[in-house]
């Protein structure tokens, strides 16, 4: 049997925009999927993750697709028979990187069960073929973060080669809270809705953009140096461009506001939006306690974990 793990993952900065090769910050979080592969002669997927409801039949066509696309990745056949387990700590909700945890987590179980010996840069290249199946035109970002986890800043390369990946190291930890909404949101449609929106309006667009890249390059710079108020209000910015965009929606936006509300120094959606998460930055404690009581007497799932941990 192979067995395999990928991170789950928060964005800090640039969502969407990244896509479009604009730099985002991405931290892994302490969760992760785990998978078992073993051959077998005829398919069979056990997903065993939490998630929020309707999660594994809104993403299970997108699951099969995603297989088949890392198996043709691994030039296997995309129909090869296999036992698949899914399972792991972190939840499937929509923003935390789930599928890309995922996909990382399964390719390494393949490699691992039919002795490819892939190398971690040729799983991050199977895990973003099987991204396609459910980010349609990924950037990226997400199967980085699963597969090398830690916190980075990283930009696509528009001409399709190798990506800019550079490693940010804070003095310590930062604890967050995860909050999701409990709806489980389609990433290719918000992909190609902010892609559509942006070929129609540039004068609305470019600006939203050319801040996106601004943000991004000071909120790395505000986690190097420690100024932790600074990088919540660089988020907090940042989560009014995502609205700009389109992609936030009530209830993210009433999550924003709760942990705000309850002192987080800065919050924001997170991953695709339009349901999903977002995270609030709680560097202490105390609020990150406070917020995650909120959330739960609200009736909504979270995770309180830390960005910043190193991998
Ligand atoms: C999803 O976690 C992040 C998006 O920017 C899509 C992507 O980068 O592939 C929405």
């Amino acid at each position: 049997m192979g067995k395999g793990s990928g991170y789950g993952k928060v964005i800090l900065f640039g969502e969407h925009f990244v896509v479009h090769s604009i730099p985002g910050v991405v931290s892994a979080v302490d969760s992760s999927t785990d998978a078992e592969v073993k051959k077998a002669t005829k398919t069979n997927i056990r997903d065993e993750r939490k998630t929020s409801k309707g999660y594994g039949e809104e993403k299970r066509l997108q699951q099969i697709e995603s297989i088949e696309r890392m198996l043709t990745a691994m030039q296997l056949d995309p129909k090869l028979p296999l036992d698949i387990w899914i399972g792991g700590s972190l939840p499937g909700f929509s923003g935390l990187g789930a599928s890309a945890a995922s996909s990382v987590a399964i390719a390494r179980a393949i490699s691992e069960e039919l002795g490819l010996n892939l190398s971690n840069e040729e799983i991050n290249a199977v895990a973003y073929e099987g991204e396609k199946a459910y980010a349609g035109n990924p950037s990226g970002i997400d199967n980085t973060a699963a597969t090398y986890g830690g916190l980075m800043w990283f930009k696509k390369n528009p001409a399709g080669g190798q990506d800019r990946v550079e490693k940010i190291y804070v003095k310590q930890p930062v604890e967050i809270v995860i909050g999701s909404t409990g709806k489980t949101a389609n990433t290719k449609l918000m992909v190609e809705g902010v892609a559509e929106r942006k070929k129609k309006d540039h004068e609305k667009y470019d600006p939203l953009f050319t801040q996106a890249e601004k943000l991004a390059d000071a909120g790395r710079k505000a986690l190097e140096t420690g100024d932790l108020k600074k990088v919540g209000e660089l988020m907090n910015e940042n989560h009014k461009i995502l609205q700009e965009i389109g992609v936030s929606s009530e209830e993210l936006d009433l999550l924003v506001d709760m942990a705000r509300k309850h002192g987080a120094i800065g919050a924001k959606l997170t991953g695709g939006g339009g349901g999903g998460c977002m995270v609030a930055l709680t560097p202490d404690k105390e609020v990150q306690s406070k917020i995650s009581s909120a959330f739960k007497t609200a009736g909504y799932e979270f995770l309180a974990t830390k960005i910043g941990i190193q991998t």
